[in-house]
C-alpha cells in the first residue's frame, strides 16, 4: 500500500533508525524536535488552561482532563473557577459545594481527592504547588504523569509524562506489542518516556505529545497524513496503525441492577448521601430498595413488591402508591448498571431523626444538587412532567 506522509521524512528517519533500545538517547533530539515543530505550528494554543504559570488553573485541568475529553472538560473548568477561582477557596469551601461542581463530569473521586489536595496544599504548603514532581505525586488524586504535566507547565520542570494518548503515540512509533495497561508494557513506556525528554522547550513539547494523541494518532481513524512522526512509525511502516495498541483482554463485563425509589413530599424528594467508597461516592442520589431493605439482591424476600416497598420506607413514612418509571441503564467503566425506578407517593411523612445518610431535598433545587448525572436526569424528567420544576430549569 502507498502512502502519503508529512513533509519531516529525511529529518524523521534516522529516529526509526536508532531507535531500538537501547538506542533511545541517539532518538531522543530528533523525535522531540519533530514533535515540539509541529506542537507549535499545529497544535493547540488557546485552550482556556494554557497562556498561564497559575499552578492552580493548570492541576485543575490535568485532573478534570484525567479520562475525560476537552470538549467535555471546558465548560466544567470555567464554572469552577468561577466558584473557585484559587486554591484557598476551594479548600475552604464545603464537600457539597464540590461535588455539585462537578456533578456530570464522572469519577467522582477524582473531585474528593482535589478538595483534599487543595486543603493539603494550604495546610503543608502555604498555598503554593511544589515544583518537585515527586512532592507532587505525594499529593491525592495525583499520579506520575500528571505531577510531571502540573510541574511542565508551571515550573518548565524537565519531567516525562505518559497519559493514555502518549502510550497510544508511543506504542504506534515504536512498535511496541503487549497491552499498556500491563505492568511490563507499562514500565518500558516509562523508559521511552523518559529517555525521550528534551533538554528545554520542555512544554512544547509536552503539549505537543497531548495534542498528537489527541488530534492526530487518535484511537480509530488516524491522521497518518498530517502526522509528523509518520516516516520514523513503526505502526505506520508495517502496517499495524489499526492493531497498536494491543488492545485490553477481553472480559465480560459484570451487570448489577438497582431500584430507585424517588419518594416526592411536599416539594422534596428523598435523597439518601452515597457512602465515599463505590460508585458514585461522596455525592446525593436516590434511595435504593435494596440498601434500605437491608440488602435482599439474592431475592430471598419473596414478599409482593408492594410489602417490601412499604417495609423498605416505613422509616420515612406510610406508603400510599407507588409507580414503575422507565428503566434505564448506565455503564461505568467495571459494571453496567440497570435501574429500575419507582415513583412513590406516602400518606405521612415521619421526622428523619436518626436517619443521618438521608435528607429531604427541594425540587427546585435539584437542578444544582450533587448528583450522578443519570439521576439528576431521571429527577429532571419526573419533576418537568409533574411540573414541579417549570420556573427554575
Ligand atoms: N490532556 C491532558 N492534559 C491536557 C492538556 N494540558 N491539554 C489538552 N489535553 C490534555
Amino acid at each position: 500500500m502507498k502512502r502519503t506522509v508529512g513533509a519531516h521524512a529525511g529529518a524523521a528517519k534516522s529516529v526509526a533508525q536508532s531507535d531500538s533500545m537501547p538506542g533511545e538517547k541517539a532518538a531522543g533530539p530528533a523525535f522531540s524536535a519533530l514533535v515540539v515543530k509541529w506542537q507549535k505550528q499545529h497544535g493547540r494554543h488557546a485552550l482556556p488552561w494554557q497562556n498561564t504559570r497559575d499552578a492552580y488553573r493548570i492541576w485543575l485541568s490535568e485532573i478534570m482532563l484525567q479520562q475525560t475529553q476537552v470538549a467535555a472538560v471546558i465548560p466544567y473548568y470555567q464554572r469552577f473557577l468561577l466558584r473557585f477561582p484559587d486554591i484557598a477557596s476551594l479548600a475552604a469551601a464545603p464537600a457539597e459545594d464540590v461535588m455539585a461542581h462537578w456533578s456530570g463530569l464522572g469519577y467522582y473521586s477524582r473531585a474528593r481527592n482535589l478538595h483534599r489536595c487543595a486543603q493539603r496544599i494550604c495546610t503543608e504548603y502555604g498555598g503554593i504547588f511544589p515544583a518537585d514532581t515527586s512532592l507532587l505525586a505525594d499529593l491525592p488524586g495525583i499520579g506520575r504523569s500528571t505531577a510531571a504535566a502540573i510541574s511542565a507547565f508551571a515550573y518548565s520542570t524537565r519531567a516525562a509524562i505518559l497519559d493514555g494518548n502518549v502510550k497510544r503515540v508511543f506504542c504506534r512509533v515504536f512498535g511496541i506489542d503487549g497491552y499498556p495497561g500491563e505492568k511490563k508494557v507499562e514500565e518500558v513506556l516509562w523508559r521511552r518516556a523518559e529517555a525521550l525528554m528534551p533538554s528545554d522547550e520542555v512544554e512544547a513539547y509536552t503539549q505537543g505529545l497531548m495534542d498528537l494523541g489527541a488530534t492526530l494518532c487518535t484511537r480509530s481513524r488516524p491522521s497518518c497524513a498530517a502526522c509528523p512522526l509518520a516516516q520514523c512509525c513503526t505502526a505506520f511502516a508495517t502496517d499495524r496503525v489499526e492493531q497498536l495498541p494491543v488492545r485490553k483482554p477481553k472480559k465480560t463485563i459484570p451487570e448489577k441492577h438497582a431500584a430507585m425509589l424517588v419518594i416526592a413530599d411536599r416539594n422534596q424528594v428523598l435523597l439518601e448521601q452515597r457512602p465515599d467508597i463505590g460508585i458514585w461516592g461522596g455525592l446525593l442520589s436516590l434511595p435504593e430498595l435494596d440498601r434500605l431493605a437491608g440488602g435482599t439482591e439474592d431475592g430471598s424476600d419473596t414478599a409482593p413488591l408492594e410489602t417490601v416497598i412499604a417495609r423498605a420506607i416505613a422509616p420515612f413514612g406510610r406508603l400510599a402508591s407507588y409507580e414503575r418509571l422507565q428503566p434505564f441503564s448506565h455503564g461505568f467503566t467495571h459494571f453496567k448498571l440497570h435501574v429500575s425506578p419507582y415513583r412513590i407517593t406516602i400518606a405521612s411523612r415521619l421526622d428523619l431523626a436518626g436517619q443521618i445518610n438521608h435528607v429531604w431535598y427541594d425540587i427546585d433545587r435539584l437542578a444544582q444538587a450533587p448528583l450522578p448525572a443519570p439521576v439528576k436526569k431521571l429527577l429532571l424528567a419526573v419533576f418537568r412532567e409533574a411540573d414541579l420544576l417549570a420556573d427554575c430549569v
